[in-house]
């Protein structure tokens, strides 16, 4: 595996690549969820390319920038046991210049669900993500569907634009009590680790009444809401939307939904979502 800081040294390693590169960016503190995108990547594409880059722009002003997690030696280790060839550890001066006038915005997608709560966050993830892209200029690149709306926002930008990048959704890795798995459960204390499986449980519970035929926008989300309600410690919810999962707008009936949460477990948000359909 190659290890490159720059951007002129990544181009200079990508173009030795014989054949399809596959890309996963990542934040780095890598888990099984990362670690599985990067199995999906290797089989669609004989290279891969991973990028561990803790993007400043997509975190609001009391967000958690200064304490996310960084682990680059063993980060390091777990890409070259996934088998990456180039890993990209850029220092935040190389990708953003202090003068740059551009940004890629996508509408309406990013108004909703996390996009409410965290202004500004998904503008900083297109951006990011576009900049990535040109710099690594993959075939394809895989993203995980517990960032569903992410995911979303980044087809329809990559469609709007007309970016050359195939995008392939790889499903949610959990831990063994239902808890997806993320860098931010760390954080999270004895007790609101506890709890927090009341996220999945709820979801999973909302998904039962799907399949028996509940098709109430409020019906399924005040499910949810309940299970988590009755959780021991105090989780508070941000949002629990049940909406149709293309548009990401509020769910009108029909054979398909998407439930996406968000909870505070503590100070510390947790995101999820299940995909509705017939049993
Ligand atoms: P990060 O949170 O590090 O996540 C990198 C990728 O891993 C994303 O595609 C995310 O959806 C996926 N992922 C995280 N937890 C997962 C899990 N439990 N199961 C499956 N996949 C999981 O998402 C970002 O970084 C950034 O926004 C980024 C796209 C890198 C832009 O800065």
């Amino acid at each position: 595996m190659i290890i490159v800081n720059s951007i002129p040294k990544l181009r200079e390693a990508r173009k030795a690549l014989k054949g399809d590169t596959g890309f996963v960016p990542t934040m780095g503190a890598l888990h099984e969820g990362h670690l599985s995108l990067m199995k999906s990547a290797k089989e669609h594409a004989p290279n891969l390319i991973v990028s561990i880059f803790v993007n400043p722009t997509q975190f609001g002003p009391d967000e958690d920038l200064d304490t996310y997690p960084r682990y680059t030696e063993g980060d390091t280790k777990k890409c070259e046991s996934a088998g990456c060839d180039i890993l990209f550890l850029p220092n935040v001066s190389d990708i953003y210049v202090p003068d740059a006038k551009t940004e890629v915005h996508v509408s309406e997608l990013t108004n909703r669900l996390c996009g409410a709560s965290r202004p500004g966050h998904f503008n900083g993830v297109t951006t990011i993500v576009t900049k990535l892209f040109n710099i690594v200029q993959p075939d394809l690149a895989v993203f995980g569907k517990k960032d569903y709306q992410q995911l979303a926002v980044i087809r329809k930008m990559v469609l709007d634009l007309n970016i050359p990048v195939e995008i392939i959704g790889a499903p949610t890795i959990r831990e063994n009590d239902g808890l997806a798995k993320s860098s931010r459960n760390l954080k999270l204390n004895a007790q609101m680790r506890q709890s927090a499986p009341a996220l999945r449980q709820g979801l999973l519970k909302a998904q039962a009444a799907f399949q028996n035929g509940q098709r109430s926008k409020e019906e399924l989300e005040r499910i949810v809401a309940e299970v988590i309600d009755d959780a021991k410690a105090g989780l508070r919810s941000d949002y629990i939307s049940c909406v149709d999962p293309k548009s990401l707008e509020a769910y009108e009936g029909g054979e398909e939904a998407l439930i996406a949460i968000a909870i505070f477990a503590g100070d510390v948000r947790l995101i999820d979502n299940i995909e509705l359909h017939k049993a």
